[in-house]
């Protein structure tokens, strides 16, 4: 702990506060006017406290598996590995992933230079405590407080993990674990929400302008479902929709998914909810190729294991002319960490998927330029971003949240 922060001062220090400050001034002028509320001074003063709050989870999980000791000398992600005693092949990208987000808050060297993956301690590591930053949160916005729990829980089975001792699946989607998910994806979670926000404007801007049939996919627990709804809802466009059919692969998720969407739009009788696995060929269950107007996910088709295969499955479902709109966290730069990744790195889908050596070098979330390349490689056109992080990503470095879309053509 910092002087300042014994003294009651911010965990962010006044730097961290000016720049969070200065960040949410940027945005005010550079995002488009309907996002602009969604990322007031608030929320990136809370997104800059759960990135410390990670880093000193990080912190703490180095400390625990002995990894502080494995970085006196300079060696590669393997050497660290073997010197730490981890299980090399899950450990292998979350210790990557921690190694990137050591160096690049200046505490490792990257001797080789240019992104090489090969560490050094630049000195001895700080001992920082995550319990202040959780403090200060749930003071300023507790909203946020799902993303600490899960990140906090996750952290206490990282050793293990890392160890080999546990599967990272057991770790995040034991039954005892429902709840955290529950709490975490949802519009009530401020970290989460916003991605159903920015998926649902940009869902509902790039509908193709006669409705049609929605297919969600990876639709969870109707966070996703309910925003994008009642976006439609605001703007009167629900007549629009001559299906919604709300889709997921985990069917305790599909469940209660259904459930809420169901509650909150009992009258909405375009609704149908089914399991669908998104590696399995669509037709197979129950989509009709060429019957989609707007196939849409929020943060589930990184997860695809073969995305050349999901989104051909996707482009098939679609009419000519129809859209897929994603709401992803995207990478701004190659090999940039980003925070969520702790957590998700302990899935096996998320790290590691099929390669493409284009657009898919590495599993985990895709830059635009992977994206792109995905989605045009799969046949779409009129690939955009909203908002459009390739020229954003200059001045707001840090800034990860965006709607990707693209257009079947035809019609
Ligand atoms: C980030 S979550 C989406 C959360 C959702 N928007 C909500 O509000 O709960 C990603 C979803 O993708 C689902 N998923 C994982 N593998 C899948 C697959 N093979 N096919 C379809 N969905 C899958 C997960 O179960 C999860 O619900």
């Amino acid at each position: 702990m910092s002087g300042l922060e014994a003294a009651g001062g911010s965990v962010l220090g006044a730097a961290g506060e000016e720049e969070a400050r200065d960040t949410a001034a940027l945005l005010e002028g550079v995002l488009p006017r309907e996002l602009r509320p969604l990322f007031d001074a608030s929320f990136v003063r809370s997104h800059f406290l759960y990135e410390q709050f990670v880093h000193r989870l990080v912190l703490q999980v180095v400390r625990e598996t002995g990894l502080e000791d494995a970085l006196r000398d300079e060696g590669s992600t393997e050497d660290i590995a073997l010197r730490a005693k981890l299980a090399a092949a899950p450990a292998l990208v979350p210790l990557d992933w921690i190694l990137r987000s050591l160096a690049a808050r200046g505490l490792l060297a990257e001797p080789a230079g240019q992104g090489r993956g090969r560490y050094r301690a630049l000195g001895p590591l700080p001992v920082l405590d995550p319990g202040a930053v959780r403090e200060e949160q749930l003071r300023s916005a507790p909203t946020w407080m799902a993303s600490y729990v899960l990140a906090e829980t996750v952290a206490r089975d990282y050793p293990a993990f890392l160890r080999g001792e546990v599967a990272g699946e057991d770790v995040l989607f034991s039954a005892k674990r429902l709840r955290l998910w529950i709490d975490y994806f949802s519009n009530d979670n401020g970290l989460y929400a916003v991605n159903n926000r920015v998926g649902a404007i940009a869902a509902d801007a790039w509908l193709p302008p006669s409705g049609g049939i929605i297919l969600e996919l990876g639709g969870g627990l109707g966070s996703g479902a309910l925003a994008l709804l009642e976006r439609l809802e605001t703007a009167g466009r629900l007549g629009e929709i001559a299906g919604y059919r709300f889709t997921e692969f985990v069917p305790a998720f599909l469940r209660r998914g259904e459930q809420a969407v169901q509650t909150r739009y009992p009258a909405l009788s375009a609704l149908s909810a089914a399991t669908l696995d998104m590696n399995r060929p669509f037709a197979e269950q129950g989509v009709e190729r060429g019957s989609v107007a707007l196939v849409y996910a929020v943060n589930t088709l990184h997860v695809a294991q073969d995305l050349e295969f999901t989104l051909g499955e996707i482009f098939q479902a679609l009419a000519p002319g129809g859209r897929l709109v994603v709401s992803e966290c995207v990478r701004p730069r190659p090999r940039q960490p980003i925070e969520a990744e702790f957590v998700f790195n302990l899935t096996e889908t998320f790290r590691s998927p099929r390669l493409h050596p284009l657009y898919r070098p590495s599993g985990g979330f895709l830059t635009p330029e992977q994206w792109r390349g995905a989605m045009e490689a799969a046949g779409f056109v009129e690939t955009r971003f909203l908002p459009d992080i390739p020229s954003l990503r200059d001045k707001a470095p840090r800034f990860v949240v965006a709607a990707v879309g693209a257009t079947r053509p035809g019609g």
